[in-house]
């Protein structure tokens, strides 16, 4: 036997409901997406994210609150997580990368390789600054163009060519530039040393502290400005109009 529910419970009860919904459909259709505090860091924002809000935007840190553990930041949805540094300007990004740490701990030039950094179609990275490395193999014997400026440290099965860089203000990539054209090898790119030490070291040369200057697709930007979210979904992006993907779903099966 169902049981007697007093007719004014259930008025309340359904204004409470119709409260609660209203409150949903605001919070969902405006922009709620508040700048977040981040301990050393500072308040961030888009692009910027919590973990508990990929919502809100592109890059999901964690670790905001912990005293122990550094902050962390993941460049792609399931991608690898960096440990932060720094945020300036909302356009530059210190991260310290552990693999590359490694590599220069050990001395090891033989696995030096591209930083794995995202490579997607709404926004880009680039290291500022950084130094161009010719990866030839021993065995191909091959010779570059005497150069005196050219340096190279020896592998195990590599030899690494790389100009030492100038000193700033000249700070310029023309030798890099050149040194791309020139090598018959793959070439490298791997964060510089700031400021470049005062020797030809390779290892002092290069550092695991990767300064990446963030570029966000136009489209992307555009979105974020009029109020819309700008989110990474499969490798690629698109623009929740200030309301989640699941209300707009609702919404065209609607005026359907
Ligand atoms: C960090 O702490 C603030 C204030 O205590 C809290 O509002 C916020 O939700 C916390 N963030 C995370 C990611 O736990
Ligand atoms: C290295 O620096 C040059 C000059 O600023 C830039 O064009 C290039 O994209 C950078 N390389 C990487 C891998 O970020
Ligand atoms: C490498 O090049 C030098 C000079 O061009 C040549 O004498 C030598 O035989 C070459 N070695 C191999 C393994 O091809
Ligand atoms: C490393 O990155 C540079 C710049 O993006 C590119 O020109 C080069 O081909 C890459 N090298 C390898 C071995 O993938």
């Amino acid at each position: 036997m169902a049981p007697i529910i007093p007719f004014f419970v259930l008025v309340v009860l359904s204004q409470f409901l119709l409260i609660h919904s209203a409150e949903d459909e605001g919070n969902r259709l405006g922009v709620d997406c508040p700048s977040f505090p981040c301990g050393k860091l500072g308040d961030l924002a888009f692009p910027f994210t919590e973990g508990g809000r990929p919502d809100c935007g592109l890059f999901v840190v964690n670790g905001c609150n912990s005293t122990s553990r550094g902050v962390q930041v993941q460049l792609e949805h399931g991608g690898r997580w960096y440990e932060v540094d720094k945020i300036s300007q909302g356009d530059t990004l210190t991260i310290y990368d552990k693999i590359l740490a490694e590599q220069l701990q050990q001395r090891d030039c033989q696995s030096l390789n591209n930083l794995s950094l995202p490579n997607l179609p709404y926004v880009s990275f680039k290291i500022v600054p950084n130094v161009t490395l010719c990866k030839c193999r021993t065995s191909s014997n091959i010779s570059l163009p005497k150069e005196t400026e050219l340096r190279h440290t020896p592998c195990d099965k590599y030899n690494i060519y790389y100009h030492r860089p100038k000193p700033p203000p000249s700070g310029d990539t023309d030798q890099d530039d050149r040194l791309s054209s020139l090598c018959p090898c793959p070439t490298i790119q791997l964060p510089l040393s700031e400021p470049p030490p005062d020797n030809d070291n390779l290892f002092d040369l290069l550092t695991p502290i990767v300064s990446v200057k963030v570029y966000i697709s136009g489209l992307c930007l555009a979105c974020h400005r009029r109020g819309g979210r700008c989110l990474a979904r499969n490798q690629n992006f698109y623009c929740g109009e200030g309301i989640s993907e699941d209300e707009q779903i609702w919404r065209e099966a609607r005026t359907r």
